[in-house]
């Protein structure tokens, strides 16, 4: 499995941007933000290397900002109508915020929508994107969930979202971390959640439990899970948080995630997408 690297030589750095412009990407950009095909091109490119230069990961370096994965969650529907009913989400590890961006474009309201990262370069980016710095009222947390739980007790998403969480969404982060760091972040997690919030999430996943290299220098090497793996993760969380959780989760092909036959050719060939969805019922 491969590690970080800022050449554009990557095999996950795609400048073909004429197929990624698929016509659910052009109806996303051109409902969002009034963007049409002719003008996409020049404006993309644009981002997509900027959001490069920020931080080299292979879902930027693959255009993955264009599709957001939200929409591929088999708890995409369940999200949409809460956060139309008014619930608060939080989009852990939220990159350009493009996920909340396509909820917004779907008809759910932003006023109560969050977005944490540790790169507030990419979120500043995101209205750049998607043209909406007056428009999207949906606010930033800056927020490192490294380490453990009292660095998180110091921050701002825990000062200002502890308890108020409806839905949380991570996409395409926990693959990026071993099993302790996990543990630490959904523990955190579960501190700005409540009775009936949902916390949903889209990753790499494997056959089989596997370990793989760390993506970068400074990290420990990242633990890949398959479906009942993720749901000993949470029994864990469970015990320690004292909070009870129905975790749901499902193993699918890669092509699921990554339908670009190009996105997953240098990928090992046990890699699979994984989706959990966990409900708190105490
Ligand atoms: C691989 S990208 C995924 C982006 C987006 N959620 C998606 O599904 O395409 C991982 C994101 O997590 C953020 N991130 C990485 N480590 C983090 C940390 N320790 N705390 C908060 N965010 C982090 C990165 O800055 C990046 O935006």
């Amino acid at each position: 499995m491969p590690t970080e690297t800022t050449s554009t030589a990557a095999p996950w750095f795609d400048t073909n941007l004429e197929e990624r412009l698929t016509p659910s990407v052009i109806s996303f950009f051109s409902t969002y933000c009034h963007l049409e095909r002719e003008a996409l091109y020049k404006h993309l490119h644009f981002i997509h290397q900027r959001a490069w230069d920020i931080r080299p990961y292979p879902c930027i370096g693959q255009w993955g900002f264009l599709a957001p994965k939200i929409q591929d969650s088999p708890a995409y529907a369940t999200v949409l109508q809460r956060v139309k009913n008014g619930d608060t989400i939080l989009d852990f590890g939220c990159c350009m915020g493009q996920d909340l961006r396509f909820l917004a474009a779907n008809g759910a309201p932003s006023d109560n929508m969050y977005g944490a990262d540790i790169e507030p370069a990419f979120w500043e980016l995101g209205y750049d994107l998607f043209q909406d710095r007056s428009t999207f009222r949906g606010r930033y947390l800056e927020s490192d969930i490294l380490g453990d739980t009292t660095a998180l007790a110091t921050s701002s998403l825990r000062q200002q979202l502890q308890g108020k969480v409806d839905v949380a969404y991570a996409g395409a982060i926990f693959h990026l971390w071993d099993l302790d760091t996990q543990f630490n972040a959904l523990a955190g997690l579960v501190e700005l959640t409540k009775k009936d919030s949902i916390v949903v999430a889209c990753q790499l996943g494997s056959v089989e439990v596997e370990t793989k290299p760390a993506w970068r220098e400074g990290l420990k090497p990242r633990l890949f899970h398959n479906a009942d793996s993720i749901k000993k993760l949470w029994d864990r969380v469970s015990e320690t948080t004292s909070t009870g959780w129905r975790v749901e989760s499902r193993i699918v092909d890669l092509d699921v995630l990554l339908p670009n036959e190009k996105d997953r050719s240098w990928m090992d060939k046990t890699n699979r997408g994984l989706f959990f969805e966990a409900t708190r019922v105490a």
